[in-house]
């Protein structure tokens, strides 16, 4: 099978991360791989952080969920996606750049997992300068990255009947 689509059919969450940094080419490709996902207008409404400061990633998982528990699955590099509040494309734009860094960081021999919760929470997701996020950005979406730890999930059974080709 073609390598590209093999990756894309076999992508799938991981929550279980080794302490093991990411090497900084592959963070780079991965932070590529967002900065070139298709977005609406081509406006570029986002900016990227790669959170790997142990320190502050343990200062985030406590705003979110409290003390002692990781939101964000002990992963060492959090990504934060955070688009210039008001954008009209904030989700799909946000949806985009995900997919592709899940996938950049598949395709590299990683693990990743979309995790939601600061978006679902406006109270934080504005005021997280400390964090690395810029005024004027709304944090939406964030990343875990790191190697897997124990065995990679088996290929996902997709529900059935969510497919109609129509033909003449
Ligand atoms: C919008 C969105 C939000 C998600 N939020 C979380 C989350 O907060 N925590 C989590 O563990 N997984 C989260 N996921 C991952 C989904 O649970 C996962 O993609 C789904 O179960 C399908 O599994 P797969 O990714 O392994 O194919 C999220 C995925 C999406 C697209």
């Amino acid at each position: 099978m073609n390598t590209t689509i093999d990756s894309l059919l076999s992508r799938r969450s991981v929550r279980s991360f080794t302490e093991e940094q990411i090497k900084d080419e592959d963070l780079n490709n991965i932070l590529q791989a967002a900065i070139l996902a298709p977005n609406g207008k081509n406006q570029e409404p986002w900016h990227f952080t790669a959170l790997q400061d142990a320190q502050k990633l343990r200062k985030l998982d406590e705003l979110v969920v409290g003390k002692g528990n990781s939101f964000f699955y002990y992963a060492p590099t959090l990504i934060l996606v955070s688009i210039q509040v008001g954008n009209a494309y904030e989700k799909e734009d946000t949806a985009c750049a995900l997919t592709n860094m899940m996938q950049a960081a598949h395709a590299l021999g990683l693990g990743s997992v979309w995790c939601n919760r600061i978006n679902a929470n406006h109270e934080i997701d504005t005021n997280l300068g400390e964090f690395g996020i810029p005024d004027g950005y709304r944090v939406t979406g964030t990343l875990a990255v790191g190697y897997v730890k124990g065995d990679y999930p088996a290929r996902r059974i997709p529900k059935p009947g969510t497919i109609s080709i129509v033909r003449s």
